[in-house]
């Protein structure tokens, strides 16, 4: 049987068809638990829910669930968990990147304030854990207290390098892994752990959802130069303008002249694109391959995930899990 032939038939509409019904009870599941005695919280739960995402992590965590087993409510209330887990990662990091539009709106620390944010965003954390709580399970509550651990320390990381050009691959690849990857891998781990899967599947479908995260954010940090912002949803060559010297850009720099790498130090000094345009920096990017280069190690995860998957036996959502890794690649936001 050719897997790749058969993951690739299944488009995305097809795919978040055979969870449609399950991530819609994720959705109520989100608008029920957003509810909190302060109004601001309430109301920036239900902005960032109504502005769009993907709901990747949620069809994740139910596409691995679904692998193993029926559907259970254990599988939507740990959907709506990485959801908010989620949305309480942006709306800190919008805090901390001084951000001004998510989702094609403007981001929640410009619409409520940066203290009313950095507040909402723990009480969307508490909110999720103890909805997690509800499970009485040890093993799920270590999983996403060590997840938003690494992923603290990660954005910890990343601003301990901010507006420094000396950079290197493996920062990039450690940050990938923080930001992105351990919460993708989590998903799996989670929607195979609540459908009662060993400990050998759980850690497979663990591997492929962290390899699917890296190559995840390897294209979020290629988009971050080529996509169009409207698309987006974002402002493009924000990474360099808020001081993050990407994975991309690395590459380019180790082979950039001094003229070069003294324009990118410009733009980390300034913060803004004002002494060099933007379509400088792409210019220097094609010109030292940066762009492929990234596309090339993402594909090398993407490998890797479509291997482990096609260890698992053939059903629909298997094949769902198989042709999500070209969702994610192709994508244009
Ligand atoms: C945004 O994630 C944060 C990153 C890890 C790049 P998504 O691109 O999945 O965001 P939404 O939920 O679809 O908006
Ligand atoms: C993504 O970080 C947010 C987290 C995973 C914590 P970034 O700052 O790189 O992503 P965007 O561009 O704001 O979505
Ligand atoms: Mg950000
Ligand atoms: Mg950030």
């Amino acid at each position: 049987m050719n897997l790749g032939k058969l993951g690739q038939a299944l488009t995305a509409k097809e795919i978040f068809d055979l969870i449609s019904d399950d991530l819609q009870r994720v959705e109520q599941q989100i608008s029920l638990e957003s509810v909190a005695s302060a109004d601001a919280v309430t109301t920036i739960g239900r902005y960032l829910q109504s502005s769009g995402g993907k709901r990747l992590r949620p069809a994740l965590l139910l596409l691995s669930a679904r692998l193993i087993g029926p559907a259970s409510p254990s599988a939507i209330r740990m959907g709506a968990v990485v959801e908010i887990i989620h949305a309480a990662t942006l709306v800190h990091d919008d805090v901390i990147d001084a951000a001004q539009t998510r989702r094609g709106r403007p981001s929640t620390n410009v619409q409520w304030g940066n203290h009313t944010c950095v507040l909402a965003g723990d009480w969307l954390y508490m909110q999720a854990f103890q909805i997690a709580l509800r499970e009485r399970n040890f093993r799920i509550l270590d999983l996403l207290i060590g997840l938003t651990q690494m992923m603290v320390e990660g954005e910890l990381f990343q601003l301990e390098r901010i507006g420094r050009i000396h950079v290197t691959e493996a920062d990039c690849m450690e940050l990938v892994h923080r930001k992105t990857a351990c919460l993708f891998s989590v998903c799996a781990r989670l929607g195979a752990l609540v459908a009662g899967a060993d400990s050998a599947a759980e850690e497979k479908l663990g591997e492929y959802a962290w390899s699917l995260g890296m190559a995840f954010q390897l294209v979020d940090d290629v988009l971050d130069f080529t996509a169009h912002e409207k698309v987006l949803g974002k402002p493009v060559g924000s990474d360099l303008r808020e001081g993050k010297v990407t994975l991309p850009l690395v590459y380019a720099l180790e082979r950039a002249t001094p003229e070069e790498r003294a324009q990118v130090e410009t733009i980390l000094r300034d913060r803004n694109y004002d002494q060099v345009p933007f379509r400088q920096v792409r210019a220097m990017l094609d010109k030292y391959r940066g762009i492929e280069r990234v596309r090339e190690r993402a594909h090398a995860f993407t490998e890797k995930a479509r291997a482990l998957i096609s260890e698992f036996p053939e059903s629909s959502y298997q094949r769902a899990l198989y042709a999500v890794i070209d969702l994610i690649t192709d994508r244009d936001h």
